[in-house]
């Protein structure tokens, strides 16, 4: 069993679900469900949180199994941890992952957004690779096991040669509607080449070290293979985290929700979900942290790692950077230094 440190327990790491929840939407739900892993320690400065945390879930933990710290420093110090999950808010993940760089781990799961400026994610990014060890971010809904199994079926060509993929959803762009970046990327693949975006106020007053967060208005994502990505921000009339995928044999509607699934194959006849045998839904951080403890065992690295999660980045600030120069911004982007209040 892989031995789990949070930090901070809030509302992603604990407060989203209870242990009631079948499929529950939280850290210590997925990490309690996952076969392969045991949450040990948790850290947070406030003792209302540890004490509704102890209240909630601690009856669904053997006696004592769980260590309670004040800070990440004290529970990174006081424990001997495989992975570490690191669950407080954007602004704060740069300091946290700081120290989480320091510990003897094995592989971190980071919140999204990664980090307020392309440079703290490059220097989280290489912090890693010195250590040899992954960062995998959590872009949650990319490991419903819906989604998995349509991304591997669209590799294989069900819609023939992916030629665009239009995301919808609107929000912040690093703290929220990233998720659909990311989604986009699940079927695109993930070598963006360039960005035109508009952008309109997201986030309200930012703290004055910061630039406000701005929301998405829309993009154009052009990307190396070809793939043209388009995102639909605020007005769009579709749910969110969903994703059109058009091919020269098709065209596959996907999103969270297992029952959006729609492919239609190139005579515009829809055809039957059954024939795509989805398998049935599970925790997406149950999935996500069967993933960590498979590589952990050998296997090939989980989604949403390295390269993967710096294209999601690039994207993202490329669409701030656009948004607000009215440029057509190519990737890598040269600015790194913009610092946003990313604090989701
Ligand atoms: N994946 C998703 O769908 C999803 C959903 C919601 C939030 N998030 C992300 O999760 C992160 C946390 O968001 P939230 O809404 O759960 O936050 P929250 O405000 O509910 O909780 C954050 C907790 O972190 C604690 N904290 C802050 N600094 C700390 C430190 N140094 N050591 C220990 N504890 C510390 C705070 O006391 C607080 O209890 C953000 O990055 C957010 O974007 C992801």
């Amino acid at each position: 069993m892989y031995r789990i440190g949070i930090i901070g327990l809030g509302s992603i790491a604990a407060r989203y679900s209870t242990p009631s929840d079948p499929y529950p939407y939280c850290h210590t739900g997925g990490i309690r469900q996952c076969e392969a892993t045991e949450l040990v320690a948790v850290a947070d400065m406030s003792d209302d949180r540890k004490s509704e945390f102890q209240q909630t879930w601690g009856p669904d933990f053997p006696e004592n199994s769980i260590q309670y710290y004040d800070s990440d420093v004290e529970m990174l110090e006081g424990e001997n941890l495989d992975i570490v999950a690191v669950c407080v808010r954007g602004p704060f993940h740069f300091a946290v992952m700081e120290n989480v760089l320091k510990a003897d781990i094995k592989a971190i799961f980071l919140e999204k957004p990664a980090g307020c400026s392309l440079q703290e994610v490059d220097w989280m990014t290489a912090g890693a690779d010195q250590k040899g060890i992954p960062i995998v971010v959590d872009y949650s809904r990319h490991w419903a096991p819906h989604l998995l199994r349509l991304q591997s079926l669209v590799r294989d060509g069900l819609v023939g040669e992916v030629k665009s993929v239009i995301g919808y959803c609107g929000g912040t762009i690093l703290s929220f509607a990233i998720h659909n970046t990311d989604m986009i990327c699940q079927f695109a693949g993930y070598d963006p080449a360039s960005v035109a975006a508009h952008v309109r106020d997201g986030s309200g007053t930012a703290n004055p070290d910061y630039e406000p967060e701005p929301a998405i208005v829309g993009s154009s994502i052009r990307f190396n293979s070809g793939v043209q990505g388009f995102h639909v921000g605020g007005n769009a009339k579709r749910g969110s985290f969903s994703v059109d995928v058009l091919g020269t044999e098709g065209l596959l509607t996907a999103g969270y929700g297992r029952g959006m699934t729609r492919l239609t194959d190139s005579d515009g006849k829809v055809v039957d979900n059954d024939t795509l045998d989805l398998p049935e839904n599970a925790s997406v951080f149950q999935v996500a942290y069967q993933q960590i403890a498979d590589y952990l065992d050998g296997g090939d690295l989980p989604d949403c790692t390295g390269g993967d999660y710096m294209a999601v980045n690039e994207i993202g600030f490329a669409t701030i950077e656009s948004g607000l120069t009215g440029q057509t911004v190519e990737i890598p982007n040269q600015k790194r230094d913009r610092l946003i209040y990313a604090n989701g």
